[in-house]
């Protein structure tokens, strides 16, 4: 009900007034403090809900967020035949790595908890299912990699992008393997020469996911942000652990994972909406995704673009076109012409 008043002034406005121009002013007076993410994510004409990524279309808001659902071509375009409007790969590193020892992933009362441990076929093996995939998808695809140095980030980054991704998403945010992940994402001064060797070896969008378990993740999007990120993914897994009181001991081999599913949505939401008001370029929000309510939610947050992971496992892959129609209806429903026209909204009440 409290959201009603400013959206009814806007349906007044564009009743009186109904021409792309008008439209096209009330998305600036929305974006007024935020013009170079308005550019960067301006909305295709045709359709309510395509959007223009950091340069990459996507006819929804909506992808497959990393690690879901592994490496094959077959399992992307089930996930894009779903729905999303782009797909983003398992991390994948300069080398093979088999991850760690079973048991890797663990349901709780209100989400999962995995350390998988990166397991991996390494970049030379996956390029070949880079090119098959492009092959058959008509979305993009976004390959998330990993390393452990600078060098290494900029070494498979590249030989992602020659193989045909779309752009790459660092992953420096995963939470159970030792000096990667979040190690470089929680430090700033190595995150900035990540994301600076990254930059200056490809020409493709860069988006960088953030891990949840900072202090300040608005201060570190504002790191990778002046290194050169294209846009931010927020948030990877939180930093969890399960134990079995029958054993008494720790549920998963390495002990400590990561948390995702509904119990982390709202650390999520309260990460995308502190990086909004700090940082210019687009948000991918990512966190306990599972309906098209919680969708709207983080656009409203201020994310462009949404992930969406672990309810894939209960809702099966048709979550995608689900979420997208849901987003459709509100929009629809509050006389928006546009999912650009809500992002960030909550920070204008
Ligand atoms: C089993 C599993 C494996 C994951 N693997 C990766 C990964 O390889 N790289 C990455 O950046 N995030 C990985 N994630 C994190 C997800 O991409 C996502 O950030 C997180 O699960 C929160 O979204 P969700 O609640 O919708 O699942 C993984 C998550 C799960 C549950």
């Amino acid at each position: 009900m409290e959201q009603k008043k400013p959206n009814q002034k806007l349906k007044r406005k564009r009743r009186n007034n109904t021409s792309h121009k008008t439209a096209y002013k009330t998305k600036l007076y929305l974006n007024k403090n935020n013009s170079t993410r308005a550019l960067a994510v301006e909305t295709l004409k045709e359709n309510r809900l395509a959007i223009n990524l950091a340069g990459l279309k996507l006819p929804n808001p909506t992808m497959l967020a990393s690690g879901i659902l592994g490496y094959t071509k077959e399992t992307f375009k089930t996930i894009a035949d779903g729905g999303a409007g782009a797909i983003v790969t398992k991390s994948v590193g300069l080398k093979p790595r088999s991850g760690y020892a079973n048991p890797t992933v663990t349901q709780t009362s209100c989400g999962l908890v995995n350390a998988m441990g990166l397991p991996n076929p390494g970049i030379e093996e996956f390029a070949k299912e880079i090119i098959e995939a492009k092959r058959v998808l008509n979305v993009p695809l976004i390959v998330s990699v990993y390393g452990f140095t600078a060098e290494e980030y900029a070494t498979v980054a590249k030989k992602a992008v020659v193989a045909g991704a779309d752009a790459v998403e660092l992953n420096v945010s995963c939470p159970h393997v030792r000096e990667t992940g979040s190690e470089i994402g929680q430090n700033p001064t190595i995150l900035k020469e990540v994301v600076e060797k990254v930059k200056s070896t490809v020409q493709k969008p860069i988006f960088v996911k953030l891990s949840p378990n900072v202090t300040s993740i608005a201060e570190i999007a504002e790191a990778a942000v002046n290194a050169g990120a294209d846009a931010i993914t927020a948030i990877n897994t939180v930093k969890a652990m399960a134990i079995d009181a029958e054993t008494a001991k720790p549920i998963l081999s390495n002990k400590v994972g990561g948390l995702s599913g509904p119990a982390i949505k709202p650390i999520a939401l309260r990460c995308v909406y502190e990086i909004y008001e700090r940082v210019k370029v687009p948000i991918i929000g990512c966190g306990g995704i599972t309906n098209w309510r919680d969708a709207v939610e983080f656009l409203l947050a201020g994310a462009s673009a949404l992930q969406i992971g672990t309810v894939i496992a209960t809702k099966g892959p048709n979550i995608f076109k689900a979420t997208t129609r849901g987003i459709n209806a509100y929009l629809k429903r509050k006389g928006f012409r546009s999912v650009n026209e809500i992002v960030g909204l909550s920070h204008k009440s």
